[in-house]
């Protein structure tokens, strides 16, 4: 393959400044990054307001399954719970006598029994016994049901919106993106590995480690580097960008010069490897590669606030980035493939496990550096190159957000 030193990848154009020229170029100021009063307006004007996603329905699979879902920036956690009907509902995790969590964890129940005084809830959020009820004063139990959430799903993920009345229906929300990744076939993938951790870094600041190529050749030389770098891209610029209102979606090519090794290559033998579009496996699959990339490797979609969703062909995983404080975030990873047919493709798969597993621990080990530098006193801005307009966009949305704008 021919090498040509004024495309996009490697030339000197700013591809994504000609696409995108309502996006600024200056200097971004530190404060969103730092300040608890920013993160205090992005809790009112952001996140509830927006549906958040929550997770898989696969999480649920049966009548009474449940979760409970801490969301430190809300200063609440809520129990999701497949109910008797089949319907998926969202509530408050709180004992409507005295406040105290009535679920933990995970699992299946008939009921919820608070652990305080043994009230008791049904799968819908039905009050079904108040202990020694005698002893209360006009005690009307048609109104001590759990507190709900608005609770929707989008194609087996979960949505929730703290609102009283959401502004946006999920699928307005989703936008461009519901339409893109329709046909994805997320049913056909089930929960192959997941991470997490909380990370001493700002929710955007982090969450910027996981929508730009740029740092590939540095933080992952041990790892992912050669799949993506090469004379064709040296700087692993994104192949294509989708900017939206608020979601955005950037695809990702291989290095044609890449030479697979040994366990790539036996990997690929098997079953579905992150490496398949090195060695030319990928084959179109609907729900990927929007711009028709010839050396499609895989698309990561934003979806607003804080989950990036990534899907290439065979494989898919989820990020979420919850704020806890200002510089601090409680980060959830996941990744999906489909149900291995045999040992061998097991082992296919966990080598791509793996190797997400170790790039990840590279991304975890710079975000608490750059944070610990954006708090250092000696920074008052930061600098996005055009190849970075994915965090710029980030950054955009969330001012305009926190300023009032909807
Ligand atoms: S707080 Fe739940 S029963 Fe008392
Ligand atoms: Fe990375």
């Amino acid at each position: 393959m021919a090498f040509d030193s004024d495309n996009a990848l490697n030339g000197t154009a700013r591809i994504n400044r000609e696409k995108f020229p309502e996006i600024s170029t200056g200097p971004v100021p530190i404060e969103p990054y730092i300040s608890e009063e920013f993160l205090g307006r992005e809790r009112d004007m952001i996140f509830k307001r927006m549906w958040l996603m929550m997770g898989r329905t696969e999480k649920i699979p049966n009548n009474g399954d449940y979760f409970v879902k801490v969301i430190e920036v809300l200063k609440t956690s809520i129990v999701i719970v497949r109910g008797r009907d089949d319907k998926v509902r969202a509530f408050y995790n709180v004992c409507r006598h005295r406040g105290t969590n009535i679920a933990a964890g995970h699992g299946n129940c008939k009921f919820f029994t608070c652990k305080f005084h043994g009230w008791v809830y049904d799968t819908e959020g039905h009050i079904r016994h108040v202990a020694d009820e005698s002893q209360f004063f006009d005690l009307d139990k048609s109104k001590l049901n759990l507190h709900e959430v608005h609770c929707e799903l989008w194609n087996g993920f979960i949505f929730v919106n703290f609102d009283e009345k959401p502004r946006e229906s999920l699928l307005e929300q989703l936008g461009e993106l519901a339409v893109q990744l329709n046909d994805f076939p997320f049913p056909e993938m089930e929960l192959a590995g997941s991470w997490g951790a909380t990370l001493k870094a700002n929710w955007k600041l982090f969450q910027d480690a996981f929508q730009e190529g740029y740092h590939v050749a540095t933080v992952h030389s041990g790892t992912i580097n050669e799949y993506f770098t090469g004379k064709r891209n040296p700087h692993a610029r994104p192949a294509s960008v989708r900017l939206y209102k608020r979601n955005r979606s950037l695809t990702f090519s291989f290095n044609p010069e890449f030479a697979l090794h040994p366990s790539e290559k036996f990997a690929l033998t098997a079953g579905q490897a992150i490496s398949q579009g090195a060695a030319g496996l990928n084959i179109k699959v609907p729900g990927v590669n929007p711009e028709e990339n010839e050396l499609f490797s895989f698309d990561i979609n934003a979806i607003f606030p804080n989950c990036l969703l990534d899907t290439s062909v065979g494989f898919y995983f989820i990020h979420e980035f919850w704020p806890i404080d200002a510089h601090t975030t409680r980060w959830e990873a996941s990744t999906y493939f489909p149900k291995p047919a045999n040992a061998g493709a097991l082992i296919s798969q966990q080598q791509s496990v793996a190797l997400f597993r170790d790039t990840f621990r590279e991304d975890i080990a710079t975000s608490e550096g750059s944070q610990a530098g954006v708090m250092s006193g000696s920074l008052e801005e930061i600098n996005f190159a055009d190849s970075e307009v994915t965090c710029r966009h980030l950054y955009e949305v969330v001012t305009k957000l926190v300023d009032g704008e909807w």
